[in-house]
């Protein structure tokens, strides 16, 4: 059955403001179904965690939920779900906490593929630790991150190795299963950024191959609320700091504070509503999320395919990378402007899009276009649509026409 995209874009009611949005890789709409969940768990009785009272016992029914719903859209288990506020906290969490065993002459590898999320929190942790960092390069032309190379970085000194699933910046899906399979041949750890990727497809993490794979509701239809997932075993070996009084156990010990119980809710209700992207699946709420996300996956595909080809034919437009392996987010500027003035060239006419380097600090820098302002980033979302795309092109062909004016 066809995607229905008419049923699809009616669950997000800010769709209704007019906007074409562009910029689901910085954070998508939310979907109905979540604005419902936080605001039901506003609006009842709570309590800070208790299994005394009533209120109590909904915190914690609340957050074994949410740990249930993101374990059911990475092929994860609940207990091993660790909950957070974002991909960049969880990541220092992680980072603070397996650098704690590393000691001189221990290696890590980041990729200049990744944003700066899952990189800088390695890079610190290494040289607090006085480990070495090694650097995997992304080719210019095509903005693949060859996984042979690997082979290379990885030695029986790595203790860790960061890689995206997905870059923010362009696109690319690394052969994330292949360098997970060389770093654990030597004996490293995997931690896989699944932020960009996750929202574009079915995961999994055992095929993934990742110890750790970490998330970001707020791409996926959700609230600003993220999860890191691995093994429990895995988590009962680490220690994190923590305070002397909060829970030992695992998860609960590699989270801080009292979090919010509403915006959990809403994480919930987010996976539930991926489960409903294609209305004939059925069985477990996981296959129905995969199935969910797979018809979601190739409505975007279709709508990037015409995004790109439709970049391609203007001479005015340069587009970085080519990779084959994909999630549908591209990176280009337009001849004569910069990709600032571009962005807001096309807010003012109801498109958005992000510019600059949007975290995706390595990639820019090597390829030296960070310090001219980046580039302009149109990301494809399963609500948008090919008359959204054809909208986007004419605007870039009045814009451009324009830049060349102010270029001469
Ligand atoms: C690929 C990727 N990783 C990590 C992050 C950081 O996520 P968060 O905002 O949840 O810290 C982002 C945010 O845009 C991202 O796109």
């Amino acid at each position: 059955m066809p995607f229905d995209i008419t049923r699809t874009r009616a669950a997000y009611p800010a769709l209704t403001e007019g906007f074409v949005h562009f910029d689901g890789a910085g954070g998508t709409q939310t979907a109905q179904p979540v604005i419902d969940a936080v605001a039901a768990a506003m609006g009842a009785a709570i309590g800070n965690r208790s299994t005394a009272f009533a209120p109590g016992r909904r915190s914690l029914d609340i957050v074994e939920a949410a740990r249930s719903a993101v374990a059911d859209l990475l092929g994860a288990r609940p207990e091993g779900v660790v909950l957070g506020p974002s991909a960049t906290a969880l990541t220092y969490t992680l980072a603070r906490t397996l650098g704690a065993a590393w000691r001189p002459g221990d290696e890590v590898v980041v990729s200049r593929l990744d944003h700066d999320a899952n990189v800088r929190p390695w890079v610190q942790a290494a040289e607090a630790a006085g480990a070495t960092v090694r650097w995997a390069e992304f080719d210019p032309a095509t903005g693949e991150l060859p996984a042979g190379q690997y082979a290379d970085l990885v030695g029986e000194r790595t203790r860790l190795v960061a890689v995206t699933a997905g870059s923010n910046a362009i696109g690319t899906a690394p052969d994330v299963a292949a360098i997970a399979k060389t770093a654990q041949a030597a004996g490293a750890l995997v931690c896989v950024d699944g932020v960009h990727s996750v929202p574009h497809g079915p995961t999994d993490l055992a095929s993934l191959g990742a110890d750790f794979l970490i998330t970001s509701a707020y791409k996926w239809s959700g609230p600003h609320l993220a999860a890191m997932v691995a093994d429990p075993d895995r988590w009962e070996q680490l220690r994190p700091a923590k305070l002397l009084p909060s829970s030992d156990a695992v998860p609960d010990r590699f989270e801080y504070g009292t979090p919010s119980f509403p915006l959990l809710a809403g994480v919930t209700a987010a996976v539930d509503h991926l489960a409903t992207l294609d209305p004939e699946a059925t069985g477990s709420r996981r296959e129905r999320v995969r199935a969910g996300l797979a018809a979601a996956q190739a409505h975007e595909e279709a709508v990037f395919d015409r995004l790109l080809a439709g970049l391609a034919a203007r001479p005015a437009v340069t587009v970085y990378g080519s990779p084959a392996r994909r999630c549908p987010t591209v990176s280009f500027r337009v001849a004569g402007l910069t990709p600032a003035d571009t962005a807001a060239a096309l807010g003012a006419a109801g498109c958005c899009l992000s510019s600059g380097d949007y975290y995706a600090y390595e990639y820019f820098r090597t390829m030296g276009l960070r310090d001219s302002g980046g580039a302009v980033r149109a990301s494809v979302y399963h609500y948008n649509t090919v008359d959204e795309v054809d909208r986007l092109l004419a605007e870039l062909d009045r814009i451009a026409t324009g830049g060349e004016r102010m270029a001469r």
